[in-house]
This record gives structure tokens, sequence and C-alpha cells, in this order.
């Protein structure tokens, strides 16, 4: 039973290790990239992927299972993955834990206005601004999926007013849930703080733009934590540098690593993390891999099974 592991981003040593430690008769054999020493191709039956080259997953005529090294799978074009192989997004709770201390830290930032009292602190300026009450405070997610429902939830137990979007209908305690583009401008309408955790879809790509971003009320955030196409970058400036909208934290780009001329990086309004909101574990997230791997073996579908089509 072989594995080959393809990733820029990810240690392959440490996923040798620890997947030594739970699937000890793995044969794990990292992707180079002319294809050399990864043996016989026909021994690859699983996959662990970071955007792998084009098409070279096509090369592995026993190939049962694809595995995502994130929770994201722009990273994989349908087109030139084998046909009928099954591929599963990774959900590790290390992963959600990661993103829901990112998420709280930035709402918070944002609710008791801790840049203000930074640019303060700047200017030696010794000034109380009102603090409002997490009751009254609108945070609005885009995604209710794995790490959405979860900082929705956790943001809930912090008693903030917490509303969520999505593309069908959800039910969650102590959330205003709102789905489609009938109630996406309800939703907007209803948020102060605008969390993005949506995967990367066509119908998502942009959905940041001078539409959406006047339906938010004036002085509202951003936090985008999903993928950089989300947001179109000269509208949230216009919005940025008009005032309706008062900050943006970003953590993912169009162009990772972001390029040095990019306006973004010195925008006052702006607050910067390099794709770290929460990052890939392998001491967390090869339990979950281990799992798919046990169940694919046994006949099973790995899991959640993505939706190609759907783009997630
Ligand atoms: P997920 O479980 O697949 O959830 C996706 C959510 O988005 C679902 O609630 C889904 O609605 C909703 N959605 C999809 N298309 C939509 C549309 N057109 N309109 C409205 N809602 C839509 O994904 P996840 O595990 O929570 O991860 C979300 C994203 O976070 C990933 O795709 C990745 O891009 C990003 N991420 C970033 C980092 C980082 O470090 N920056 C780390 C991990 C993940 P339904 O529930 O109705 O299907
Ligand atoms: C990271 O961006 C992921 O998709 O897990």
């Amino acid at each position: 039973m072989a594995l080959l592991f393809s990733s820029k981003n990810d240690d392959p040593e440490r996923w040798r290790d620890v997947l030594a430690q739970e699937l000890p008769d793995l044969d794990f054999r990292i992707w180079t990239p002319g294809g050399e020493n990864i043996g016989d191709p026909a021994d690859i039956e699983f996959a662990l992927v970071w955007g792998p080259k084009k098409g070279a997953l096509k090369a592995f005529p026993n190939l049962k299972a694809i595995l995502s090294l994130g929770a994201g799978v722009d990273h994989l074009d349908g087109k030139d993955l084998p046909e009928g192989i099954p591929v599963a997004r990774l959900v590790d709770p290390g992963l959600t834990r990661g993103m829901r201390e990112y998420v709280i830290y930035w709402t918070i930032h944002y609710h008791r206005r801790f840049g203000e009292y930074a640019a303060a602190t700047a200017a030696k300026t010794w000034q109380q601004l009102p603090q409002a009450d997490t009751c009254n405070r609108r945070v609005g997610i885009m995604g209710l999926g794995m790490l959405g429902a979860d900082a929705a939830m956790h943001l809930t137990a912090l008693q903030f007013d917490v509303a969520g979007w999505s593309r069908s209908p959800k039910t969650i305690p102590g959330v205003t849930c709102y789905n489609g583009d009938d109630g996406l401008a309800d939703f907007l309408g209803h948020t102060e703080i605008l969390v993005c955790l949506l995967p990367l879809t066509p119908e998502t790509t942009g959905i940041i733009n001078t539409k959406t971003l006047a339906q938010l009320p004036e002085g509202a955030a951003i936090i985008n934590a999903a993928r950089g196409p989300h947001v179109v970058d000269d509208d949230l400036i216009q919005a940025l540098d008009s005032g309706h909208i008062q900050g943006a934290t970003l953590d993912v780009f169009h162009i990772e690593p972001l390029p040095s001329d990019h306006a973004f990086w010195d925008h006052p309004k702006i607050n910067l993390t390099p794709h770290a909101a929460s990052i890939t574990t392998p001491e967390t997230a090869v339990l979950p891999v281990a799992q798919n791997i046990r169940r694919v073996l046994a006949g099973q579908t790995p899991e959640p099974l993505v939706d190609m089509d759907a783009g997630y």
C-alpha cells in the first residue's frame, strides 16, 4: 500500500513520521518534479496533496482516493484529476480550533476597538472609548460549514449577536441563519463584522465587492480567512478609503505571497497575516487522514467527500 505525498507547503518528513505511527505498513513516497523516485506508478493507492502538478494524478492506475492537505480544495482542478476517484477535504479538529482562535481574536479586535487604542498608544494619547456589549455587536459569518459553524457557535457562546449565510438552509442554536442569493442582502444588512469562511467556487469568487460592501452598515469591518479571490481588491480599497468600511483583516490573497508592491501592504486600515489563520498541523491532521485511508481500505468512501461539480 503506497501513498504519494505532493505539496510545496507541507513538510513531507513530518508527514512521513506521523503517518508511520498510525499506519506502519504505509509506503510513503514523495513527489518529485520529474516524477523520479516514486517507483512503480501502479503501487500508488492514495494521494495526499496540496496543489499537485496538473494532470499528475492521472498517472496512477490504482489510485483509490485523493486526500486534500487542506480544508479548501480550490488547489485541485477537476479537469486534472482521474475520473471517478473520490476526493476528500481535510476536517481536522486542530485546524478548526486554529480558525476559531483567528476569528475570535479579530472579531474582538474590532468589537473592542483595539486598533484605535494601538493608534492612540503610538500617539501617547490617553483616551477611553465607549465600550459596546457583545450582545449588541452583530457578527456575520459567510459559510456555515465546518469552520464557519464552529466560529459562529463560539461567538454565540461569547454572547455576540451572530448571523450566518450558507447555500442551503441551516439551523444552528443561537445563530440567525440566512441562505442563498435571496438571503444575502438581509444577512449583510445585519452584519457589523463580516467574516468570510466560504470555499472558493465560481459562485463565491468576487463575492466581497462594491455592491455587497455597500450592503453592510456604515463602519463595518471585514475579516477574510477564506481565499483571496473572494475579495475584489480595488473595491475593498475604495470602500476603506471612503470610510464606509472601517477596517479589514486579510489572511489570503489573489497571489500568495502577496507581491511587495500590492497596495494592501501599506494600507492603514488593513491588517495582514500570511495565510496563517489556521495552518494544517500533521500531528493533528494525521488522524482524519489515517481514518480516511482505513475507510477506503474497508471499501467505504473517504469523508467529507468533495462534490467537484459544486467545487467544495
Ligand atoms: P465547508 O465545510 O465546505 O463549508 C463551506 C460553507 O460555505 C458551507 O456552509 C456552504 O453552504 C457554504 N457555501 C458554499 N458555497 C456557497 C454559496 N454559493 N453561497 C452561500 N454559501 C455557500 O468548508 P470549511 O471546512 O468550513 O472551510 C471553508 C474555507 O475556509 C475553505 O474552503 C478554505 O478556503 C478556507 N480555509 C482557510 C484557511 C486559512 O488558513 N486561511 C484554513 C482552512 C480553511 P452549505 O452548508 O449549504 O453547503
Ligand atoms: C488552508 O487554507 C486550508 O484550506 O486548509
